[in-house]
């Protein structure tokens, strides 16, 4: 048998990106590859890329040039450039970088194998069709290979809101939900494979509307079925719109046990204005009510968000409004960008806020969040949480894993395993992560 060919993914943006990269290894498993964790040593180069902002897609381009010593001294290397970028440049990636042998937009990634067939025979492919057929079903092939505690399953892509900033409804095209049978046969497969927490990633997640026994089914439905798999412990899901937190749902986070109380609710801005220009179709008054409905089902909930500072006519009163809603929201976490102009947005025409003033208001906000972040992270000091623990720690005997919150908690004379669920005490709050040991 011949040395099987070593493959080199990296991926950059979102989660998806990252569930993406690991059912295009498996694909290309079946190709006979192996990952290799060195560009190096790859035969096959890919790069799972993003266009969320403009220095994503900037960087894929300077990461490509750094090839070219490589493919100089292996003729028969293949480097092929995949995600969004992907979608969005097509064919000028290959203009502007005559190294790339191969483009696969985000929906075509089932065809990933001839297309790597036709670049090993030399040929230029390039494929960003919206194909009709269920990528996910045709990659499924895996190899029933062990896996950490953790895993994202894709339930929903693409996006239909058109927010005036973002790429997405043009890289990731219109939405669509998967079929819950094949979603629920993933997470069974998962949970087999040693997974106990599965986050259900979407553009737009709580609009899923997959079909199911009895019609199309709401992300809630969804999650009550996944509830009953044996052996799944937590469910989370990722990234929702304000305007899709239907009532069932907001209940569901009240009453089920296995859905995690963490919510990644992006509200972008806190001028009614703005959120107006944006396209958004809510206000802020209408997202602090619904948040106040949240947490009434589920008080100690935490809650996460995105932010863009500087969008175009952005006034220091428009600004203000938005540290006003983060005051009131008091966030767990959150992301917070400057406003980068997309070619294609709607906002990309619009007079754009001087960068300095960008700049200066991006900190500000960041001071506000971090304080903030700070401020939720502490106070769960003396409390009793969950932990799932994800890998060893540091120092001998210690064990890391994330609480129900989402934050990373350190247990030191540990006895659990990986895969293992434990009550912990916190007991200090560091930098970035809680301390806190076993209760019984
Ligand atoms: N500029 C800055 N931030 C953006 N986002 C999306 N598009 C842009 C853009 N053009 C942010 C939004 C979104 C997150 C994934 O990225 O906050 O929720
Ligand atoms: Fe982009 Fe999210 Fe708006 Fe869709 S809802 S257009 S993915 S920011």
């Amino acid at each position: 048998m011949s040395a099987p060919k070593k493959l080199f993914i990296k991926t950059y943006g979102c989660q998806m990106n990252v569930y993406d990269s690991e059912r295009m290894a498996e694909a290309l498993g079946g190709e006979g590859y192996v990952e290799t964790k060195s560009p190096d040593d790859a035969d096959m180069i890919l790069l799972n890329t993003c266009h969320i902002r403009e220095k994503a897609a900037e960087k894929v381009y300077s990461e490509l040039g750094r090839f070219k010593g490589l493919k100089a001294e292996k003729p028969d290397l293949k480097i092929g450039v995949a995600g969004c970028v992907a979608q969005a440049e097509g064919q000028e990636i290959m203009r502007r970088q005559p190294l790339v042998d191969l483009v696969v937009g985000p929906q075509s990634y089932h065809r990933l194998p001839e297309m790597e067939a036709k670049a090993r025979e030399g040929e230029k492919v390039l494929d960003t069709d919206f194909p009709e057929e269920d990528k996910f079903e045709k990659l499924k092939n895996r190899p029933k290979a062990k896996r950490g505690p953790t895993a994202f399953l894709t339930v929903q892509e693409g996006c239909d809101k058109f927010c005036a900033f973002c790429v997405v409804p043009y890289t990731r095209g219109a939405e669509v939900s998967r079929p819950a049978d094949r979603i629920l046969r993933e997470a069974q497969d998962l949970v087999e494979r040693g997974v106990r927490e599965i986050t259900l990633l979407g553009q737009n997640v709580n609009a899923y509307h997959g079909a199911g026994a009895n019609g199309d089914m709401t992300l809630a439905q969804l999650i009550w079925e996944l509830d009953k798999v044996d052996g799944l412990e937590r469910i989370r899901f990722t990234t929702s719109h304000p305007n899709d937190m239907q009532d069932d749902l907001i209940e569901a986070h009240g009453t089920c046990a296995k859905l995690m109380p963490y919510l990644h609710l992006p509200v972008q801005a806190g001028s009614d204005k703005i959120l107006k220009r944006m396209n958004r179709a809510h206000t802020a008054e209408s997202y602090l009510r619904l948040i106040e409905r949240i947490r009434v089902a589920r008080p100690d909930i935490l809650i996460s968000g995105d932010f863009i500072v500087g969008f175009p006519e952005e006034t220091e009163a428009d600004f203000q409004a938005t540290l006003d809603l983060v005051e009131e929201v008091k966030y767990g976490t959150a992301y917070s960008f400057k406003y980068s102009t997309r070619p294609g947005t709607p906002a990309a025409e619009r007079p754009q806020v001087d960068p300095a003033e960008a700049d200066d208001r991006l900190q500000r906000l960041q001071a506000l969040l971090t304080k903030q972040q700070r401020e939720v992270q502490d106070s769960m000091v003396g409390r009793d949480v969950t932990v799932l623990f994800e890998k060893a720690g540091r120092f001998p005997g210690q064990m890391v894993g994330k609480s129900d919150y989402l934050h990373a908690v350190h247990v030191a004379d540990c006895d659990r395993a990986i895969g293992d669920l434990a009550r912990v005490r916190i007991l200090s709050s560091g930098a970035n992560s809680l301390a806190g040991a076993l209760i019984d």
